[in-house]
């Protein structure tokens, strides 16, 4: 299995970090960078952290404008993954406005904090084939999961996403957008037929990702 290299090496600098934020760290370095964000998060803190953040992933159906599409839904995808989007919106390996204007003052602690809030419980895979697999689709499930849920931490879990994000975000490993070098070659091959059925696909798989509901009526503040 290959890992994108840029991601691989920003997940190690997280754990770097995180284990730092331990008192015990020196005694107790974690061994994998997903146990040291698991240990370090924080998800109180997250859930101030994420206040912001719920005016638009926490209402269900909510649209990016121009280009028009739903905002990705985060509870039940894998918080580590989730790091690793924001790291890359900060950094420019992805290429959003809005994101990046929302991470750049985000500190590695409030990165791991608001994922483990936004993520709550990852969805688990029943380790079951789901349903007749596009074939264009057939290499994603190695990294996807055959259920559409992720079989590693630093993926994304895909069961239940909004078609209309996986295509924009298909496209925008395809045209340069995203820059993660694994996805870019996926992406790259495929024609927008099969991206178009890859993401109706996944779209209905169950269980699925969902919206963290937004525990605030006011819109904006
Ligand atoms: C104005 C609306 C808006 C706000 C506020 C916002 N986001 Fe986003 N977020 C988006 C959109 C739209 C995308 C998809 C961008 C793209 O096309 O790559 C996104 C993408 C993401 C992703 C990537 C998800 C994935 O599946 O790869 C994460 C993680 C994320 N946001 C977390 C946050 C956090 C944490 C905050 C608060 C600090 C926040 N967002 C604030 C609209 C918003
Ligand atoms: C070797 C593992 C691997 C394979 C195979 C793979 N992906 Fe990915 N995929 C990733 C990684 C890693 C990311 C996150 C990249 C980043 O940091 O933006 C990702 C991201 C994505 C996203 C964005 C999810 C989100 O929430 O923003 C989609 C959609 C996606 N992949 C679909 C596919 C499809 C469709 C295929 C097959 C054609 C595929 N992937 C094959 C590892 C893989």
């Amino acid at each position: 299995m290959q890992r994108g290299p840029g991601s691989a090496v920003r997940a190690v600098a997280v754990a770097v970090l995180a284990a730092g934020a331990l008192a015990t760290a020196a005694a107790q370095t974690p061994p994998a960078p997903a146990a040291a964000a698991a240990q370090a998060a924080d998800p109180a803190h997250g859930k101030a952290v994420s206040y912001t953040c719920l005016g638009c992933h926490g209402i269900d159906g909510y649209k990016n404008a121009y280009p028009m599409y739903s905002v990705p839904e985060l509870r039940g995808q894998n918080p580590q993954y989730l790091v690793i989007a924001l790291e890359g919106y900060r950094d420019g390996d992805r290429a959003h406005i809005t994101m990046h204007s929302q991470t750049e003052s985000l500190s590695a602690q409030d990165m791991t904090d608001v994922a483990a809030f936004l993520a709550g419980t990852p969805l688990k895979s029943s380790g079951k084939a789901a349903g007749t697999l596009p074939q264009a689709a057939q290499l994603c499930v190695s990294c996807h999961g055959q259920d559409g849920i992720a079989v590693a931490p630093i993926y994304p879990s895909l069961a239940g996403q909004h078609a209309d994000y996986i295509v924009r975000a298909l496209n925008e490993y395809k045209h340069g957008g995203r820059k993660n070098a694994v996805m870019k070659q996926f992406a790259g091959n495929l024609k927008d037929e099969d991206i178009a059925e890859i993401a109706a696909y996944f779209s209905q798989l169950t269980p699925s990702l969902a919206t963290e509901p937004r525990p605030f009526t006011r819109l904006s503040e």
